[in-house]
């Protein structure tokens, strides 16, 4: 069979060219506008690095790679034309688990076939097979939460800290043994137990910060493909590894900070059970007052405002009602009525969550706000429209020091003269705790799926002809 090889000089030139086009497609992924542009650089980066390391000189028959390419490349189709938008995060954490598990057998296939390792090959191995089984099981089973497969609930008991601090001792232990000597026992031992780790670290936390948890681990697994790199002395793999590495902590920081979290609490706080049960809310709710609205009056006070500020949350994304509030949103500019979309960084279930799909229902950038551009506008709103959120304008997270959710950012949406929220029941939001802004004279809320009431008040102002 002709067998073209690229020289070691022309794969490491088309590694550098890889690498910048992945940087740039960081770069334009930090904006909607350019984020298409960015996911194209990324394409492009990847081809280039697949390309060359087929054409590498170590490359000497491709039998199995077709196998493996064709078999990936059918699941990974049929997962991608699947999945539906809320289940994202799953699916991410899934792929996190596969770059985990290629790390930890790349290690073990390349010290069996390496006649005589030397300690630092054997520490690079141990150090890309331990993050590697890490991120394999703890991405297992943050899926498996996510899913719905194993109870979103923390577990915890006790000596659960002990026992993880052993475990990972006892890696690191096994990890310098195998490094010193060789010994194939240390290296199954530190293999397993850094598998079990993986579980027992990921267990204990709520399903509410799952999604921190997935940035971790994309972090992590970000590492393990570093390590993998040095294995293999394959520099973009060290590079591309970094550049995941970093950006997945950064995210991480990022999400901890939009909930006034520290990484240390989402670790080891076991806040939020992931299942959006009724707190008795709905009691209490009867007891206090809540004030209910119809479609009919929120239509009433929307159009002749001047301002409307709509707060997209996950209940948007779980009716998919994006394209409903857009012809809403189109349907109030026709009357003069200035419309902005105020998105807090931890709306939704994932980073960006509100951004996507308001994206993808076609509205204007420049009417999506983040938090700190928007938070002083809500005095000077006639309207704000919360469409499934809840945590993210609680006012107990400002108001009430014994709160849990105590001292995070929130969209300031009680400032408007009118709140109506947009909801199926009185039931909380993913962390469990009840709204304080339910209760203030100026809320009402309108009871149903968003999207039926989107709809609904979309016809009715259609119909009010003026
Ligand atoms: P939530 O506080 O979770 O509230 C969502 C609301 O949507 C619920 O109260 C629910 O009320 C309503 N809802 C659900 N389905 C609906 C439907 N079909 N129609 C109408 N309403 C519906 O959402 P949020 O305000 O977006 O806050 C996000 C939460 O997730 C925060 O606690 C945040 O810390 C957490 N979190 C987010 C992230 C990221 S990165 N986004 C990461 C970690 C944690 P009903 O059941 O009464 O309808």
């Amino acid at each position: 069979m002709l067998h073209f090889s690229l020289s070691a000089h022309g794969q490491a030139l088309a590694y550098l060219v890889s690498a910048v086009l992945f940087i740039f497609a960081l770069k334009s992924l930090t904006h909607p506008a350019s984020a298409r542009r960015g996911n194209f650089y990324g394409m492009i980066g990847m081809v280039i690095a697949v390309a060359a390391t087929l054409l590498g000189q170590e490359v000497t028959s491709y039998g199995f790679i077709i196998a493996g390419v064709a078999g990936g490349a059918v699941i990974g189709t049929i997962l991608a034309m699947r999945i539906q938008m809320a289940a994202m995060p799953q699916l991410v954490a899934a792929l996190h688990s596969f770059v985990g598990l290629a790390a930890v057998l790349v290690a073990i296939g390349t010290f069996i076939i390496t006649a005589h390792p030397d300690a630092v090959m054997m520490g690079e191995l141990s150090a890309g097979i331990v993050i590697g089984a890490i991120t394999f099981t703890g991405s297992v089973i943050a899926f498996g939460k996510l899913q719905g497969l194993i109870s979103g609930s923390p577990v915890k008991f006790t000596g659960q800290h002990a026992l993880n601090a052993a475990m990972a001792l006892a890696v690191i232990g096994f990890a310098v043994h195998f490094a010193m000597t060789g010994s194939v026992l240390s290296l199954s031992l530190m293999t397993l137990i850094a598998f079990a780790l993986g579980v027992t670290l990921i267990i204990p936390i709520g399903g509410a910060d799952m999604p921190v948890v997935i940035s971790m681990l994309n972090s992590y697994s970000g590492w393990a493909a570093a390590a993998t790199g040095f294995t293999l002395h394959n520099n973009l793999l060290i590079i591309v590894g970094a550049l995941v590495g970093f950006s997945g902590a950064i995210l991480s920081y990022i999400m901890c900070k939009g909930m006034n979290r520290s990484i240390i609490n989402v670790v080891f706080g076991g806040f939020g059970s992931g299942d959006e049960a009724d707190t008795g809310a709905g009691a209490l709710a009867a007891q206090r007052g809540v004030k209910s609205a119809s479609v009919e009056d929120v239509v009433y006070w929307m159009e002749d405002a001047a301002k409307v500020i709509i707060i997209p949350g996950y209940g948007m994304a779980a009716a998919q009602a994006q394209h409903a509030l857009k012809e809403l949103m189109e349907l109030l500019v026709a009357r003069g009525v200035d419309v902005k979309f105020a998105i807090h960084p931890v709306a939704g279930r994932m980073p960006g969550h509100m951004n996507v799909l308001l994206a993808e229902a076609d509205i204007p950038y420049e009417r999506v706000l983040e938090m700190d551009e928007i938070n002083s506008e809500f005095p000077t709103a006639d309207v704000a429209l919360v469409v499934g959120a809840n945590d993210v304008v609680n006012p107990a997270a400002e108001e009430d020091k014994s709160s849990p959710i105590y001292g995070m950012p929130i969209l300031q949406a009680g400032k408007a003269r009118q709140v109506y929220f947009l909801k199926r029941s009185m039931r909380p939001g993913y962390s469990g705790v009840d709204n304080l802004l339910f209760y203030k004279d100026n809320t009402s809320l309108v009871f149903g799926d968003a999207k039926d009431t989107i709809e609904g008040m979309a016809s009715a102002l259609k119909g009010s002809g003026h």
